[in-house]
């Protein structure tokens, strides 16, 4: 290969200018060109590409941006989420665009991902995906560039949260991001000490959820256990909203515990923003190294995949990065967003077991 192509596609995700980074970097020392690919697919259709390596003498080196970007949030080359390519016809003209390069790394997660494997098979286009999604729900890796960052975030915010809650001994609804994943819901509620988790996976109504939040904020603030805060985190894929939520706690309450005053706060948009982590940093440029190796050893159709446990896949020389297809990715994705995949049924079910713990 002679010349690839790189593109961060979908919500960004912090740690994917790591990617970018070193997906240039290992390709220009093997001597293989890099451009980057602006605004995802959409960039694609309209081949706004952007040299990311230089000539030096006899040898390649990334451009300065590049090289600068690593340790910033958000994506260099921008991201979108590009409506075309869900027609046959858009992603004909994003495989006609590829003509002028010999391969592409996709960095993003499942609409990218989807995309991705479409041009693979429908074209015989040459892509491996890196996996990048806050939200945590790419099937076959324990974890996607941005988890990592977007869950020290929430952490943080909850603790500055609590710290008014506690002067003023009131109960927080917090709302994060994830989409239709409970993952950075459940996760963060561990870690931030919180006396509940609300997310979609479990299936309460409503109404549950109300009386389910009532008695966490009962057991916690009447007698004798007097707490001086309670912590509820609430996934974004919850249906309530979080004011109503609130209110509807605040009127189940009144009767017995008199004035409690329930307050809501939507993380939003800064959950996804801010400079990687390390772990994130870290992961992105191992995931970078797995894909653009495979990439120029020929591999197609395939995604990195980030292991903590040996569970299958093709090895790369990082142990903890395997390939898996985008077919079984993909299908595994489906599943965990379903509710049929064994991760989130074991996700659940130890939060389940959690439950009466985090509100004691
Ligand atoms: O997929 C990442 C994510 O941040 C989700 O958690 C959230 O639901 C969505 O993107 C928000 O998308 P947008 O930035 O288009 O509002």
């Amino acid at each position: 290969m002679k010349k690839i192509g790189v593109l961060t596609s979908g919500g960004d995700a912090p740690g994917m200018n790591a990617a970018v980074r070193a997906t240039t970097l290992i390709a220009a020392q093997a001597g293989v060109e890099v451009v980057g690919i602006l605004r995802g697919y959409e960039g694609l259709l309209d081949r706004q590409f952007r040299a990311l390596t230089r000539k030096i003498g006899d040898r390649l080196a990334p451009t300065q941006d590049v090289e600068n970007g690593a340790q910033l949030g958000g994506s260099i080359l921008g991201s979108a989420r590009c409506k075309a390519f869900y027609e046959a016809a858009g992603r004909a003209r994003g495989a006609d665009a590829l003509k002028e390069l010999d391969g592409l790394v996709v960095i993003g997660g499942n609409g990218s991902l989807t995309g991705a494997r479409a041009l693979c098979v429908e074209h015989g286009a040459k892509i491996v995906g890196i996996p990048a999604s806050i939200d945590n729900d790419i099937g076959c890796t324990s974890s996607a560039i941005g988890v990592d960052t977007a869950l020290n975030t929430i952490v943080e915010a909850c603790d500055r949260i609590s710290d008014t809650a506690r002067a003023h001994r009131r109960a927080f609804i917090v709302e994060v991001m994830g989409r239709q994943s409970g993952y950075l819901c459940m996760a963060s509620a561990i870690a931030a000490g919180a006396d509940a988790a609300l997310f979609r996976e479990d299936g309460r109504t409503p109404a549950e959820l109300v009386k389910a939040v009532a008695d966490v904020v009962r057991r916690g603030f009447e007698g004798d256990r007097g707490k001086d805060r309670i912590l509820v985190i609430k996934a974004e894929g919850v249906e309530i909203p979080c004011t109503r939520l609130a209110r509807e706690v605040e009127e189940a309450l009144t009767p017995t515990l008199g004035d409690v005053e329930i307050r809501a706060t939507v993380l939003g948009h800064v959950v996804r923003g801010g400079n990687p982590s390390f772990l994130d940093r870290m992961i992105a440029s191992r995931f970078a190294l797995g894909a653009t190796t495979a990439l120029l050893a020929g591999k197609t159709n395939v995604m990195t995949a980030w292991q903590t446990s040996s569970a299958g896949g093709e090895a790369t020389q990082d142990r903890s990065v395997t390939l898996f297809g985008l077919d079984r990715v993909l299908e595994e994705t489906a599943a965990l967003l379903d509710g049929t995949s064994l991760v989130t049924k074991h996700r659940v079910g130890l939060m389940q077991k959690a439950a009466g713990v985090l509100s004691l």
